[in-house]
């Protein structure tokens, strides 16, 4: 994991002129998150992505063992790595000794076209990882390296109702671009963008019925998961994640009450309180670390957005699903924005 930590103090390798003309030649919109995204094989990308995204599908070699964490943005990626690689790691670290009482689950868990890709000099960090590698990506299903849809490597998707993601990344995207906005749109302006599904790695609808539909076709591969049914019943998706990921819970870790420990470990109260996640920084980017935990529950949209932008933006979500099978839960909190606002 060292060699992880130390590739955050190289900077970032320039894109080669290729990659930039590639980017220049690709449609191009204003977005609400970024000042411009790219529609890169039918997914919007920001500019300082783009590089990353190519490196990772040219290079990026799938083991059958790897397992791979993929987010739509915002959808709780900082909630299923701790998950995943607490169950994974249980045999050899107890919870008191965790290393995620120390390290954020980011920097044990990087994002491969992010984190690893953008830095040609890491490349090699993957082949010295120990085995299985636990990797998380944004990346569209439809966009993946060949090697992993063609490997037995196994792809752990969570999924979250797109009107808190859109409340989450608006919350969080001001911290995170590289260049600020000349003109900074109001939420309302931010909602038509997204309505029409731009947004970083979207449109979110494409991108959750592409994980899926695959998760239909080829379920021992894929495990589709929902933020909202975790957040409902967490124990329950431990035990499944833990079957999934072929390192089941025994009898008796079940009778001592492992999966229950495991989930308050990784809940969003445990894990915000933490040290390192209240005052740690992640060098090079300098983010702060608490800017990933805001509240991390589920209808936060109803404080920000009117019924009838919700109503509008769940049909639109209906037409897009379509007959997939694929359902949203948007539950709804108590405070609800007023039309009038
Ligand atoms: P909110 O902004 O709605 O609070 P990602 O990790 O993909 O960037 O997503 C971040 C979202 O996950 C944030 O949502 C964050 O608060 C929430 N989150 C982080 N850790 C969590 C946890 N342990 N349990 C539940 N939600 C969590």
């Amino acid at each position: 994991m060292e060699k992880l930590l130390e590739f955050q103090n190289l900077g970032k390798d320039q894109p080669s002129k290729e990659d930039q003309e590639l980017l220049l030649s690709l449609p191009r919109v204003k977005s609400w998150d970024y000042p411009f995204l790219y529609q890169y094989q039918g997914f919007w990308l920001p500019s300082q992505f783009f590089h990353g995204v190519i490196n990772f599908q040219k290079h990026f070699q799938a083991k059958d063992s790897d397992i791979i964490l993929a987010t739509f943005p915002k959808s709780g990626a900082t909630w299923l790595k701790p998950l995943v690689f607490t169950i994974m790691n249980r045999a050899s670290s107890t919870l008191e000794h965790s290393p995620l009482l120390s390290t954020f689950s980011h920097n044990l868990i990087p994002f491969l076209e992010i984190m690893i890709y953008t830095r040609y000099k890491t490349f090699s960090i993957l082949d010295d990882l120990p085995t299985p590698r636990i990797l998380a990506t944004h990346v569209a299903y439809t966009s993946l390296p060949p090697s992993i849809i063609n490997s037995n490597c196994r792809i752990v998707y969570l999924c979250r109702n797109p009107l808190d993601v859109f409340i989450s990344h608006w919350h969080f995207s001001p911290s995170v671009r590289d260049v600020p906005m000349e003109t900074p749109l109001s939420l309302d302006e931010a909602f038509e963008i997204c309505c029409q599904g731009v947004q970083s790695f979207g449109p979110v609808w494409d991108h959750e019925l592409g994980y899926w539909n695959a998760s239909l076709e080829k379920s021992h591969k894929i495990l589709f998961l929902k933020f909202e049914d975790m957040k409902e019943n967490t124990a329950f998706h431990v035990k499944k994640l833990a079957d999934f990921l072929g390192c089941p819970f025994t009898e008796e870790e079940e009778t001592q009450g492992v999966i229950q420990e495991i989930s308050k470990f990784c809940s969003f109260e445990n894990m915000k309180k933490l040290q390192v996640h209240q005052t740690g920084i992640q060098a090079p980017t300098g983010l702060q670390n608490k800017i990933f935990f805001r509240n991390g529950k589920v209808g936060d949209w109803t404080n920000h957005l009117t019924p009838s932008m919700s109503e509008r933006f769940q049909k639109l979500m209906e037409e897009k699903l379509g007959e997939s099978g694929l359902m949203m839960t948007f539950s709804q909190s108590s405070e609800v924005r007023k039309e009038t606002e």
